[in-house]
């Protein structure tokens, strides 16, 4: 983080998901697959998904609202939205969902870093801030993945489900609580293909031909992604508390991406740390890519499993590949969600 520029803290955070609910049985309904493996292979016991006609701005909006309301602010410099499901290929999401939020002449773009894209979002709004372009940031991740997962992909279909959180970053002091104090950023892109949708960008379109239809579907490795998630994760987590000037065990929580439930008891044995430090709302809505931070976020603020005062660190991992993670103190604040998660 800049030793020179305001730090960015965290005085605000808000979620929204939609209300439709998929239970594991659900899809067992309709696709080869139990509910018994996706419990035991994944941790997810149902998600949640739009509705036809929804887009990721209509659950943008509603995060973002509710971090503005739980930070009591009303003032906004820029919006950065973390999204790898925008609502058109062109123009940015992010103009539209400020412009609904009231937000009018403020600077608002997207960021794409798939599952890492809300630390990605939170790094690049820390820079504007520690720069003086700005004094205040939304940062939301909002995901509608639903929207591209092939219809018969019983593995993608059993993971990933929709939903929207949102923090509300202001100018302050190093010392608050609520301050970004460390920060670490890193990719891979000579394994793009593990996580990919591959047609539909100037790579397809150039070549004049239609795109072939399981290429505009989400397609991704499963198992090397995995392993990569857990290696970089770990390692990420361990470079920003030491940014921190923290050692690993006086970490209160580590709250990670949540893309399966081995996936962070794998990354809590390799940092060696007890997995009750690893808040997890993975059964209840599945992997909302650059949602799944700030909604387990608000989940473990809304159920006191994050209190002021803990020293957490935020970790994401995700297509590109891309990774990333942030150490904060936690700050006095209320979360906002939808309501509270029910139990699957
Ligand atoms: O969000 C950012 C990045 N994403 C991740 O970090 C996800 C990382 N990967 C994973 O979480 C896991 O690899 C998956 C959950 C995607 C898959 O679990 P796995 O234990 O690695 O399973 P697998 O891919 O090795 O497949 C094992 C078997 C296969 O059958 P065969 O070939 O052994 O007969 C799959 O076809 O499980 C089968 N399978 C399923 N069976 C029932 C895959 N999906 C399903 C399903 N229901 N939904």
């Amino acid at each position: 983080m800049s030793d020179t520029g305001p730090a960015s803290v965290v005085a605000g955070l808000g979620a929204w998901l939609p209300p439709t609910v998929l239970t594991n049985a659900d899809l067992a309904g309709r696709l080869d697959t139990t509910d018994e493996w996706i419990r035991s292979r994944t941790g997810i016991r149902q998600r949640r998904v739009i509705a036809p006609g929804e887009a990721t701005s209509d659950l943008a909006v509603e995060a973002g609202l509710r971090a503005l309301k739980s930070a009591e602010a009303n003032e906004v410099d820029v919006v950065v939205l973390a999204t790898s499901t925008p609502d058109r290929p062109c123009p940015a999401t992010a103009p539209e969902v400020a412009d609904r939020m009231g937000l009018t002449e403020v600077a608002a773009f997207d960021v794409s870093a798939v599952c890492t894209g809300f630390v990605y979002a939170l790094g690049t709004a820390a820079g504007l801030i520690a720069s003086g372009c700005a004094r205040s940031a939304l940062v939301i991740g909002a995901d509608t993945f639903s929207t591209i997962l092939a219809p018969e992909d019983r593995t993608t279909r059993a993971i990933f489900g929709d939903g929207a959180g949102a923090v509300y970053l202001r100018a302050g002091l190093a010392t608050e609580q609520g301050a970004l104090r460390g920060l670490h950023m890193g990719s891979d892109g000579s394994r793009s293909e593990l996580i990919e949708v591959r047609a539909g960008g100037s790579r397809q379109r150039s070549t004049g031909r239609p795109a072939e239809s399981a290429d505009t579907y989400f397609a991704m490795a499963g198992r090397p992604v995995f392993a990569q998630a857990v290696r970089h994760m770990a390692a990420s987590v361990r470079t920003t508390a030491q940014r921190a000037g923290w050692d690993m065990d006086t970490v209160d929580r580590v709250v990670l991406h949540q893309a399966n439930a081995r996936i962070l008891a794998a990354v809590a044995d390799q940092i060696d740390l007890p997995a009750d430090r690893f808040p997890s709302n993975i059964d209840r809505v599945g992997n909302t890519v650059a949602a799944s931070i700030p909604l387990a976020l608000t989940d473990a603020s809304s159920n006191g499993q994050l209190t002021a005062g803990q020293r957490v660190v935020l970790g994401g991992f995700g297509g590109g590949l891309t990774w990333g993670s942030v150490a904060l103190v936690w700050p006095d604040l209320t979360a906002i969600g939808p309501e509270p998660l029910p139990d699957a």
